[in-house]
């Protein structure tokens, strides 16, 4: 995945063109139309001097907050973004497989965040992209729509007090269906695939559309009944809590125009125009400006933020709550710029401390992930991708990958799960005084509190430890990838200057903990197994990555950490804690010390979940909507009326009540795509670098 960007660029150089004038004939519309789309974005500067709420950060938890605190229109609401619309690159966000290979990665929309060297992972940084544009992260995102697990959720609501009334499963569960419109397969895409799914598990009229691509490649009617061969469960159904298994997941694709569901498409788009909703592209916020008159219950007056490094600082006034929604990396570095945050670090940064909080930063915990590929000779998304008509094919042109297994422990290791579980219990108290990135006794105790959670209630369940993906996205080539999905590793970021535009020091110290290099490992050995095994044996050429010679426990791990990257999935880094557990917010989302600041986006889930983020993040703002609201005008649950444009068109859903892997009844549209001699210009072994 080092190589990412360089994929993307290369990629992009040999495609950009064909996919961009196919896109500008299928998914425009009318002047009209894209116009009305703009309603509630700021686009001449001028906001007003104060706002009842200010959320900082318009990506994908922002955006939906926004959205639902502004149904209530007596409040008015305003939203800072770093990044730009995205108006000039809609189509590279709006189609799905530009995600591939016309995507944001690498680009001006992207942070293109790098981690301090990692010792031991290759002694080498790691990129880190982030969006930096209206929608966030979900506006470059891979589109896989996965949930975690009731057992994640309720471990997740028991860690701090009065969780269990506002993040115990149940209610994560309606707040995710509350997020999303899914829409069944067609039949064709349903039986070629060997798609299961439960549609009373799924939302029936929320802002992001769920669905899956519009066209199938037959390959992934392999998926689940390889797994099966190789004794891993196929899941009927990974989204009502067992979230466990191989499956072809559902994506975040609005099957009406085959586009990109995300947050500014989902939540802000459809909206009619709200006289009390601002939203403000190109606004970095420096710092959120605090009456200090009770220093242990600070009250935020007001946001400092401004268009360009150096370009002169403006503020705008809050008259109830500052909405910290600026992501994993943003939200933390926002809190210690504004003077919250471990007083060693401020003091360093040359920061005034206005309230000690040593856990703002801590508690960082990621996916890592690599692929083993072979070479193949069958059609893939990248073959078919390299022919123009295809690419102006709108239902080819949202094919993302979708198969997947979430494996559990003994699936990975087998009889040493036992061992395994009792080394990790033995290593706690030496890891917790060499490998806890604090030195504060309360950071300990969450690193300790996380640490126990993940072994005792994480380890000894059926969830997934490791995730394996089916990637297609290669010409000439297949991949599985396998990703560490519960890290005993845990790192921090933290400010080094009083500058916004200073990147935070990001170390998530991977694989400090040798636990995850053993899963990862095995994770990986388990992919190459799938390989060999039937039916999708039959398929798979040689083994290109990392090959025949890579054998031994040492072979894997001298070669996985020269090829590792993050699977895109940080969190924790503002975790909900008790404060004695080195947490920065409690159960209703409040910063500890500050009177009306809240933080609500993916760095608040205290433990890493297996999944990617996006539904658990669309789930924690759709909640904490709800828990804003109903502080302050007592609606509970915003009503869905608001976003009755975003939902009014599931009429063309067929969803059925169970599942079924019928026959194919026919083709989907193959016939038309035919193969094309030119090649995508990727090296085989740059395929761990796909999209997630
Ligand atoms: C390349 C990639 C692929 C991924 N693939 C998948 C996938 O397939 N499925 C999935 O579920 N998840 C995926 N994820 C993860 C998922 O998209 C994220 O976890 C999720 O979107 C995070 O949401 P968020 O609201 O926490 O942050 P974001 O969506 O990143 O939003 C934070 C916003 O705050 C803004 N901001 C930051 N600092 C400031 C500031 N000082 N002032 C103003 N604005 C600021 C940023 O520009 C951004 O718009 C992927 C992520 C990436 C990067
Ligand atoms: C954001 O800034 C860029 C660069 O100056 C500019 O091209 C763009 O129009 C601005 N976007 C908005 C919404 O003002
Ligand atoms: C807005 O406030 C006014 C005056 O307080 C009140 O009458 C009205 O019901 C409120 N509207 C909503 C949607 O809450
Ligand atoms: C396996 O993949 C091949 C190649 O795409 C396809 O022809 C075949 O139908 C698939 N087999 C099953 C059982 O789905
Ligand atoms: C796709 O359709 C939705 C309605 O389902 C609409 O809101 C959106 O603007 C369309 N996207 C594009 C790019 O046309
Ligand atoms: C300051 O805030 C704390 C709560 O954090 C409260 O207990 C205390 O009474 C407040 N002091 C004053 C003078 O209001
Ligand atoms: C974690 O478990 C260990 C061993 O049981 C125990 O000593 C420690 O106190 C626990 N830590 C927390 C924070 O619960
Ligand atoms: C893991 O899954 C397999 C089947 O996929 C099952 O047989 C086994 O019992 C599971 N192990 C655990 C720990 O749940
Ligand atoms: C703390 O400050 C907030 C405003 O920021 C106020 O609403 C709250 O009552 C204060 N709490 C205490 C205990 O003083
Ligand atoms: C969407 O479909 C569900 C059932 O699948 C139905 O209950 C609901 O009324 C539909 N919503 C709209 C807006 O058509």
């Amino acid at each position: 995945m080092r190589s990412f960007s360089l994929l993307l660029l290369t990629a992009s150089l040999s495609q950009c063109a064909s996919a961009h004038s196919g896109a500008h004939h299928d998914f425009h519309a009318d002047h009209a139309h894209r116009d009305l789309k703009k309603r509630n974005i700021v686009y001449n500067g001028q906001i007003a001097s104060s706002y009842d709420f200010v959320v900082v950060g318009g990506g994908t938890a922002g955006l939906a907050i926004a959205s639902r605190l502004s149904e209530d229109s007596n409040t008015t609401v305003l939203v800072l973004e770093a990044g730009d619309s995205g108006d000039a690159i809609a189509d590279r966000i709006n189609v799905p497989l530009n995600a591939y290979f016309d995507g944001l990665v690498g680009s001006s929309y992207d942070w293109q965040y790098k981690t301090v060297s990692q010792a031991q992972a290759g002694a080498r940084p790691y990129s880190w992209p982030r969006g930096k544009v209206l929608g966030g992260s979900s506006a470059m995102n891979g589109m896989y729509h996965v949930r975690p697990s009731k057992v994640e959720v309720d471990a997740w609501a028991s860690l701090v007090d009065g969780g269990a009334d506002k993040w115990s499963w149940d209610k994560m569960f309606a707040a995710m269906k509350a997020s999303e419109t899914f829409t069944a397969p067609s039949s064709d895409i349903q039986s070629e695939g060997g798609i299961q799914y439960v549609a009373s598990s799924r939302g029936t009229d929320g802002p992001i559309h769920v669905s899956y691509p519009g066209y199938m490649l037959p390959v992934v009617g392999n998926w689940t009944t390889t797994l099966a061969n190789v004794g891993v469960d196929v899941s009927q159904d990974a989204y009502a809590g067992e979230s466990w298994g191989a499956y072809v997941a559902s994506s975040s694709i609005n099957p009406n125009n085959w586009t990109r569901s995300y947050a500014r498409s989902g939540y802000i788009d459809p909206l009619p125009p709200r006289s009390n909703l601002a939203i403000l592209p190109n606004a970095t916020a420096a710092r959120i400006i605090f009456d200090t008159s009770n220093a242990s219950n600070l009250t935020a007056t007001g946001v400092e933020w401004t268009s360009a490094s150096g370009a002169a600082k403006q503020t705008v006034s809050v008259k109830k709550e500052v909405i910290v929604a600026a992501g994993v990396v943003g939200s933390p570095q926002l809190l210690q710029l504004s003077g919250v945050g471990p007083s060693d670090v401020l003091k360093a940064a040359g920061v005034s401390v206005l309230s000690n909080l040593p856990g703002v930063g801590q508690h960082l915990q990621d996916h890592l992930s690599t692929a083993v590929t072979w070479t193949t000779k069958i059609d893939t998304t990248g073959s078919l991708h390299a022919n123009s008509a295809n690419a102006n094919n709108a239902a080819f042109m949202s094919l993302v990958n979708e198969a997947t297994a979430y494996v559990n422990i003994t699936d990975l290791l087998g009889d040493f799960s036992s061992t395994f579980k009792q080394q990790i219990s033995d290593a706690a108290s030496t890891s917790l005084s060499t490998l806890c990135p604090a030195c504060d006794d309360t950071v300990k105790k969450g690193y300790s509190a996380i640490y126990n959670t993940t072994l005792n209630t994480l380890l000894a369940s059926p969830i997934g430890q490791a995730e394996i993906l089916f990637s297609l996205v290669s010409s000439g080539s297949i991949s599985i990838q396998a990703a560490l999905q519960h890290p005993f590793s845990q790192g921090r970021l933290y400010i080094t200057a009083d500058d916004p535009f200073t990147p935070p020091t990001i170390d998530p110290q991977y694989l400090s903990h040798s636990a995850d290099l053993t899963v990862l490992r095995e994770g990986l050995k388990l992919a190459r197994k799938i390989g060999q095994t039937a039916p999708l044996s039959s398929v798979m050429g040689d083994e290109t990555a990392p090959g025949s010679s890579v054998q031994s426990d040492d072979d894997w791990d001298n070669w996985l950490v020269g090829v590792i990257g993050t699977e895109y999935h940080p969190s924790s880094t503002c975790a909900m804690l008790p404060l004695e557990s080195g947490g920065v917010v409690d159960a209703n989302l409040k910063v500890y010390g500050l009177g009306n600041v809240r933080v609500a986006d993916a760095s608040v889930f205290p433990i890493s979940f297996s999944c990617h983020l996006q539904a658990p993040t669309y789930g924690l703002a759709e909640q904490a909507a709800r828990i804003i609201r109903a502080t302050y005008n007592g609606v509970g649950w915003p009503s869905a009326s608001g976003q009755n444009s975003a939902s009014s068109s599931n009429s063309s859903t067929s969803a059925s009540p169970s599942s079924t892997t019928g026959t194919s009844s026919g083709k989907n549209g193959a016939e038309a795509l035919s193969h094309s001699g030119s090649l995508v210009l990727l090296a085989a072994g740059a395929l761990a670098a796909l999209l997630l």
